[in-house]
């Protein structure tokens, strides 16, 4: 049984490990954190290109249940960083229809935080265009776990039914920058079946066009799920 047949050849759900901001940043003798400064403007463009390029659902890693190992300077501006992001960029994305959705650990992140993404869940709730999941203190084993905690019974589609977000579908296509070649924890679940593309490039200069040679690659992938043909 497969929740997806085999695509008709371009893919409308993708996810994104957006990795190597820190490496930007020490290439160029500047401070970490201005390499995720720049990889929040990334991303603001890569919502609007994937949006352009019909994009349904766009999952991006944004920080992993990992990630609080690292300088307490470094977390502590990276929570301010993404806090003032939320609130600044919400409004542009409810304009281009996007619908923001948190999914990760929420208990675990500040409360001012929380109140941030409920509001700008709800300010987007309606939105048609494309479902921005935010994969914030995210891990796919806290995901899997938290699911089995409530899970009785009912086989694979009822399990799902318990992850953060059911109604995201699996991803299609993963990708990652900045050549590192592994998942790190991310969509554990979700990535079963999920082709896999990775760039050299470093997220703070991903654009447009690696995302379409992502999906180009994509394209020419042959998806078995298993079965012979
Ligand atoms: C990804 O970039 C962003 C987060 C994990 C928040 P990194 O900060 O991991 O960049 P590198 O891997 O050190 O280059
Ligand atoms: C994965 O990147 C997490 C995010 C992109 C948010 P990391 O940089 O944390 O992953 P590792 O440590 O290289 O596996
Ligand atoms: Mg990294």
């Amino acid at each position: 049984m497969t929740a997806q047949q085999p695509g008709d050849g371009s893919a409308t759900n993708v996810a994104i490990i957006m990795d190597g901001n820190g490496r930007w940043a020490t290439e160029r003798g500047l401070p970490v954190l201005e390499g995720h400064r720049r990889g929040a403007r990334t991303l603001k463009q890569t919502v609007k290109d994937a949006v352009g390029l019909g994009i349904e659902q766009l999952t991006v890693y944004a920080f992993s249940t990992e990630n609080w190992a690292r300088p307490r300077d470094e977390v502590a501006g990276l929570m301010e960083m993404f806090g003032k992001l939320i609130v600044s960029e919400t409004p542009e994305l409810h304009d281009e229809g996007v619908r923001m959705v948190f999914v990760g650990r929420r208990s675990e992140v500040s409360e001012q935080m929380q109140e941030q993404m409920a509001w700008a869940e709800a300010e987007t709730a309606e939105n048609p265009r494309m479902t921005l999941f935010v994969a914030f203190n995210y891990g796919g084993r806290a995901e899997i776990l938290d699911a089995a905690e409530r899970y009785e019974g009912g086989g694979e589609e009822a399990f799902r039914e318990l992850l953060y977000e059911p109604e995201m579908r699996d991803p299609e296509l993963v990708i990652r920058t900045s050549g590192e070649e592994r998942l790190s924890n991310f969509l554990l679940w979700q990535s079963a079946y999920s082709e896999l593309f990775f760039t050299d490039v470093l997220w703070p200069d991903f654009d447009r066009s690696t995302l379409e040679e992502a999906l180009q690659a994509y394209a020419s992938r042959r998806r078995r799920f298993g079965a012979r043909e």
